[in-house]
């Protein structure tokens, strides 16, 4: 974690675990909070900027950037977007047979392609005189290693080119800004609106509320170091394995 953060953004700020990143750096006083949404999510804090950004516009990525780096660099940034599932016309394939190429193309656009952006145009921001942190978030399901149950398969794809495109960025970073480090990050399973439909078969044990997974979020982050750029980390400090 940097020494101090005096900037820190999320992306996705209207989400289950992008509500509770914000909430959680309110209650530890970072000075200078920017929440990204599509809506603008009002966040009441004074430390904290609402925003907007659609991550299938870059120029929207562009802007959002350029107000968050307006006052000195950032020490944090959280990119807590993703899509699973979103009415009948967007649901997880159980089979070859449903794929689409509309719902794909759309998977990839929100869970890889808009993180990748945001990457591109916030990375630069980073802080070079402390340590500072990029995480995406990301899903164990996109390990190719971990899985055994198959069916997903625009996530699983998404979420596992995301994890090359951090993988390259943080190359790229190691030599730009050293002190930079980007990461994956797998939450497990937690109620928010992207699981809810999912969480039948979930041991209630291993459902997190979102303030706990944002909880265990910030103990992670704290934990990094730079041999850990490039790697996709799960909620307990484990890696996730490509
Ligand atoms: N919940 C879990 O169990 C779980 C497990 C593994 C990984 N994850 C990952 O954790 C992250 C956060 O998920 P969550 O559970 O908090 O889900 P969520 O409550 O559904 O939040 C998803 C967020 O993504 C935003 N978003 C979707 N499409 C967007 C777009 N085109 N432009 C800008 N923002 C967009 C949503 O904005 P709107 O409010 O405007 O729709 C919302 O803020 C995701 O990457 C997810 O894949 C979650």
């Amino acid at each position: 974690m940097p020494t101090s953060i005096a900037r820190a953004v999320v992306i996705g700020a209207s989400g289950g675990l992008g509500q509770a990143c914000v909430q959680h750096l309110i209650q530890q006083g970072v000075p200078e909070i920017y929440a990204f949404s599509r809506t603008g999510q009002a966040f009441s804090s004074p430390s904290v900027h609402n925003a907007q950004l659609e991550l299938c516009d870059e120029a929207s990525i562009a802007a959002a950037a350029a107000l968050a780096g307006q006052n000195g660099p950032l020490q944090l940034v959280i990119v807590s977007t993703g899509l699973l599932h979103s009415g009948v016309m967007h649901q997880p394939e159980r089979k070859l047979s449903e794929l689409d190429p509309a719902k794909l193309a759309t998977d990839f656009a929100v869970n890889t392609i808009g993180p990748a952006l945001v990457a591109k145009h916030f990375l630069p921001l980073l802080d070079r005189q402390q340590r500072s942190l990029f995480v995406a978030l990301s899903a164990r399901v996109g390990s190719i290693s971990d899985n055994q149950l198959g069916g997903w398969y625009g996530y699983r794809a998404a979420k596992a080119a995301l994890n090359m495109l951090l993988k390259n960025a943080a190359i790229e970073m190691g030599r730009r800004n050293p002190r930079a480090i980007v990461l994956g990050y797998h939450p497990g399973t937690v109620d928010t609106p992207l699981s809810k439909p999912f969480q039948r078969r979930v041991d209630p044990t291993k459902l997190f509320s979102p303030a706990t997974a944002a909880g265990y979020l910030f103990d992670v982050l704290a934990e990094v170091s730079d041999s850990d750029s490039g790697k996709v980390l799960a909620w307990d400090g484990q890696q996730v394995m490509p």
